[in-house]
C-alpha cells in the first residue's frame, strides 16, 4: 500500500466492526484503532472511582486528566492496562452516557485525529465517518439483526466468564443503540458516502475480504 489510508468503520453494538477491523488491519498490515475502547476507558475510570456516571462535569474534568493509548490489543489507562475490564456488564450499560458528553467527545477525537494523521489505519466507532474523518478514504457502515447482536455479544461475554440472560443483553444493546443515535453530540448515523453491509449471516472473514476487495480496486 503507497498511500496513507483511513478506513472508516462505523455502526451499532455487535455489528461485528470490532472483529472484521482487527482483520483487515491484520491483512493489511495497517494499525487498528478501537474508539469504543477509548469511552470505555473513560467509563471505566470513573466506576474506579465512584463518580456517578450521569455526573457529566466531573466525567469531562476526568477525561483532561487521564491519559489513553492504544497499543494493537492493549489499552492503557494512565499507563496501566485495562483492556480485561472494559467490556464487563457495567460498563456495557453506562459507556454511552459518557460517551455523550461533548467535552469528552472533543477530547477523544483531537487523540483520533492525531492518531490517523501520520500512518494508514482501519478505525472504528460510531462517527468516525461523520465526524472524525469525514474525508477518509473509505466508509463502511456495518449493520445486523438485532437477534444475532445480541447473540453474539451473549457469546462474547459467556466466553469472558460471565453469567447472561439473552433478554438483557437484547435489550442493554437496543437501549444503547438508542442512546447513542440520539445523542446531540456527533450521534451515530450512516454517512451519506458510507456503504452499508449487513453482516447478519457474513462470517467476519466475509466481510473483511469484501472490505479489502474495495480498498483493492480503488487503490
Ligand atoms: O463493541 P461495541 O459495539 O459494543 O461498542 P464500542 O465500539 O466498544 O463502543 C462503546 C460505546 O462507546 C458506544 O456505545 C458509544 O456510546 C461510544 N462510542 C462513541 O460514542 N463514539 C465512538 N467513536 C466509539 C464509541
Amino acid at each position: 500500500m503507497n498511500t496513507h489510508i483511513v478506513i472508516a468503520i462505523d455502526g451499532p453494538a455487535g455489528s461485528g466492526k470490532s472483529t472484521v477491523a482487527k482483520l483487515i488491519a491484520k491483512k493489511l498490515g495497517i494499525v487498528y484503532i478501537d474508539t469504543g475502547a477509548m469511552y470505555r476507558a473513560l467509563a471505566y475510570k470513573a466506576y474506579t472511582m465512584d463518580i456517578s456516571f450521569e455526573d457529566e462535569k466531573s466525567i469531562a474534568k476526568l477525561a483532561e486528566a487521564i491519559e489513553i493509548e492504544l497499543e494493537g490489543e492493549k489499552v492503557l489507562l494512565d499507563g496501566i492496562r485495562v483492556d480485561g475490564h472494559i467490556r464487563m456488564p457495567v460498563i456495557n450499560e453506562n459507556v454511552s452516557k459518557v460517551a455523550k458528553i461533548r467535552q469528552v467527545r472533543d477530547i477523544m477525537v483531537m487523540h483520533q485525529r492525531e492518531m490517523g494523521k501520520k500512518r494508514s489505519v482501519v478505525m472504528d466507532g460510531r462517527d468516525i465517518g461523520t465526524h472524525v474523518f469525514p474525508n477518509a478514504s473509505y466508509k463502511f457502515f456495518l449493520v445486523a439483526d438485532i437477534d444475532e447482536r445480541a447473540r453474539r455479544r451473549s457469546l462474547e461475554l459467556i466466553q469472558k466468564g460471565y453469567e447472561v440472560e439473552f433478554g438483557e443483553i437484547k435489550a442493554e444493546l437496543e437501549n444503547r443503540d438508542m442512546q447513542d443515535s440520539t445523542r446531540e453530540a456527533s450521534p451515530l448515523i450512516k454517512a451519506s458516502d458510507a456503504l452499508e453491509i449487513d453482516t447478519t449471516s457474513k462470517t467476519p472473514e466475509e466481510v473483511a475480504d469484501t472490505i479489502i476487495r474495495l480498498v483493492r480496486t480503488e487503490e
